[in-house]
């Protein structure tokens, strides 16, 4: 039977009782196998030629094929993860999730992809095609900018040679297994 902690309120907490805690909760806990389940429900019939999954694998493989390392390649594939349950802010949901594990560059350019990516549609929608130009001053804007240009807006096309899920995996394996950053 699983050992459990001595408290039914947080306020009764003790250093034993955190001790098992992060026993339980070290690496392996799952991060990684929920993620590509996640992935895996993007695979659902949508007006764009290809599912958000494909656009996903779509988007890792170009990163691949352009020389992108690992971690970058990893964050494609996951750029648009959030999709699934906040499709209004997607972009912040993803960023959320990597942020423990990827570079400051990475996870900005995830955060703020959404913006970006409106380059190429905001207009059709009432919208200021041009709003990431308040970003025109920050670091990675030129960064973001290629996200978008060369990976994610350029990913619906159903006749592109796109690597499958299995690929990836064990990129997103290891991405999950690093330490994690501290949130406080
Ligand atoms: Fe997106
Ligand atoms: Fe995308």
């Amino acid at each position: 039977m699983m050992k459990k902690v001595s408290f039914k309120a947080m306020e009764y907490g003790t250093q034993a009782d955190y001790d098992l805690l992060f026993a339980e909760e070290a690496p392996e806990n799952g991060i990684a196998e929920r993620t590509l389940g996640w992935l895996k429900e993007m695979d659902e019939p949508s007006p764009y030629h290809i599912t958000r999954l494909g656009h996903s694998l779509q988007a890792a493989t170009r990163a691949e094929r352009d020389g992108a390392d690992n971690e970058t390649i990893a964050c494609a594939l996951l750029h648009d993860i959030g999709d699934i349950i906040a499709p209004a802010n997607h972009s912040e949901v993803a960023a959320a999730l990597l942020a423990p594990y990827v570079s400051k560059r990475n996870h900005w350019i995830i955060k703020h992809h959404g913006i970006f990516q409106g380059y190429y549609w905001f207009q059709f929608i009432g919208g200021d095609r041009n709003a990431r130009e308040k970003y025109c001053d920050h670091e990675y804007y030129e960064a973001c900018v290629e996200f978008c240009a060369r990976w994610d807006q350029t990913s619906f096309d159903p006749d592109y040679n796109t690597l499958p899920l299995e690929h990836f995996e064990p990129l997103v394996r290891e991405l999950f297994s690093r330490d994690p950053a501290p949130f406080f």
